[in-house]
């Protein structure tokens, strides 16, 4: 058997996620060295306060609130971020690579910014940068994409990739909650941060949005690029309407390619009863990715939680050690290709509409005229009275974002058109 060699790793955090990964790098590191041919060993742990006692089997003076020591360490092979943030992860992962170090991250937010200048950097030092942890923690995504997938032209992702949003919404369609109550629910059981705007804003999914887009379509796309909606405006009378019209409510992210171009996008939408992603409830995460010659597959399981992320973070650590061990690299993360980001306007989707509207003839048809002059045909459209007033609901065939949006400004102007009561997207049809 080949002598087995010590990879030395470099941990910038020691919390949730950083605290699991050393746990089971202890419990599981004979069988994983074993295995491996390479033996991993936390050597320093940076942390705010080296002082507070983390119930993890290191010693004392393993730990330190010096986190460039870390990354200056000659004897470290592997720094392992997970503090989160943006500053000072994304400098102390540059200078490791400018150290000749690897690295492994779970960090959503600074790879969705600056993915692009930690890629060629670590290209320039011959070094890696993995991150399945960064997308749906627990749930293996990015390698499947990155490496079992090459041969794959993906072209479209569909994603629950937000806990948090998730429960919200199940709770709010299994109690009848409005979202405001069942946040308050979710941070009891401790589902969302007591600040929940990342999560419910969808900042959180955006960003996860721009990795998978990056990751399947080898193009450079960032948070911002990604149009983003929370789940704030949906009511609960919009899970009544949807699941009277067979469908359910979920946040998603979607990476699609249109005409060769990108569009990325967060929003809540109506996903058909039977489409997979309609069963996932709770805090659970599932990835929809399709393709022309793999056809669906959906990836589906815990997107967060400390053991969960951990195996995701210590998947990568094995790998890059053993890269590291044989002199090799993984697969280069620069773009591939140089498709544009399309604008939201320019993208297309389906669209549920629904309007109370005055309750005499001929409403409908001239409501139908305003999609007609917008070149917006109708798949399904239902009309119910009540008194005075109607209420009429709409699901539209794939049309243009800006057609749909004037079509929506010019139905606000009509005296018939008393209100739009609600407005989603329709996903998971055509
Ligand atoms: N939690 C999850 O379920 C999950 C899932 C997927 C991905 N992630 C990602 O994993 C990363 C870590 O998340 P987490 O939940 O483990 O966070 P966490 O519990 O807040 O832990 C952060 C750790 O980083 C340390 N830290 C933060 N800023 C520091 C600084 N400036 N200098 C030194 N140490 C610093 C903290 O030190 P102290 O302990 O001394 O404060 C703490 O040990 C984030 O990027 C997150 O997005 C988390």
């Amino acid at each position: 058997m080949a002598e087995e060699r010590t990879i030395r790793i470099g941990m910038l955090g020691c919390g949730t996620v950083g605290g699991a990964v050393i746990r089971l790098l202890h419990e599981h590191g004979d069988d994983l060295a074993q295995r491996a041919g390479v033996r991993l060993a936390v050597a320093r742990v940076a942390v705010r306060d080296p002082e507070r006692d983390r119930g993890v089997p290191l010693a004392a003076d393993v730990f330190t609130d010096d986190v460039r020591a870390v990354v200056d360490d000659p004897e470290i092979d592997v720094v392992c971020e997970l503090m989160g943030g943006v500053d000072p992860a994304r400098e102390l992962i540059l200078r490791g690579f400018a150290n000749g170090k690897s690295a492994v991250t779970a960090n959503k937010e600074l790879l969705a910014a600056h993915g692009e200048e930690l890629f060629a950097a670590a290209d320039e030092a011959g070094r890696d940068l993995y991150f399945e942890a960064a997308v749906a923690g627990g749930i293996p995504l990015i390698r499947p994409l990155r490496e079992s997938l090459a041969g794959e032209r993906v072209d479209r992702i569909l994603g629950i990739v937000n806990g948090t949003t998730n429960f919200v919404l199940t709770q709010m369609s299994e109690q009848g909650w409005t979202s405001g109550e069942a946040v308050a629910e979710a941070q009891r059981l401790g589902f969302a941060e007591a600040d929940p705007t990342a999560d419910v804003e969808g900042y959180d999914a955006a960003a996860k949005c721009a990795i998978l887009a990056t990751v399947a379509f080898g193009a450079r796309v960032v948070a911002r690029d990604v149009y983003r909606e929370g789940i704030s405006s949906v009511t609960p009378q919009d899970f009544v309407d949807a699941d009277r019209l067979g469908y359910v409510i979920k946040l998603l992210a979607i990476a699609e390619l249109e005409d060769e171009e990108i569009a990325v996008r967060v929003h809540p939408a109506m996903i058909p009863e039977a489409h997979p992603l309609a069963s996932v409830r709770g805090a659970s995460n599932a990835v929809f990715v399709e393709g022309p010659r793999i056809g669906q597959l959906m990836f589906y399981g815990a997107g967060a939680g400390g053991d969960p992320t951990a195996t995701a973070v210590v998947g990568d650590l094995v790998s890059v050690s053993r890269n590291l061990v044989q002199g090799a690299r993984g697969l280069s993360m620069a773009p591939t290709n140089h498709r544009p980001v399309r604008s939201m306007g320019e993208t297309t989707d389906q669209y549920y509409l629904k309007l109370h509207v005055e309750d005499r003839p001929g409403v409908l048809a001239e409501v139908a005229d305003r999609f007609g002059r917008h070149g917006i045909s109708l798949e399904r459209v239902w009309q119910e009275g009540f008194g005075d007033e109607a209420t009429l609901s709409f699901i539209t065939h794939r049309a243009q974002e800006r057609a749909f949006q004037e079509t929506v400004e010019e139905l606000r102007g009509l005296p018939a058109v008393h209100a739009i009561a609600s407005l989603l997207r329709v996903e998971g049809e055509e």
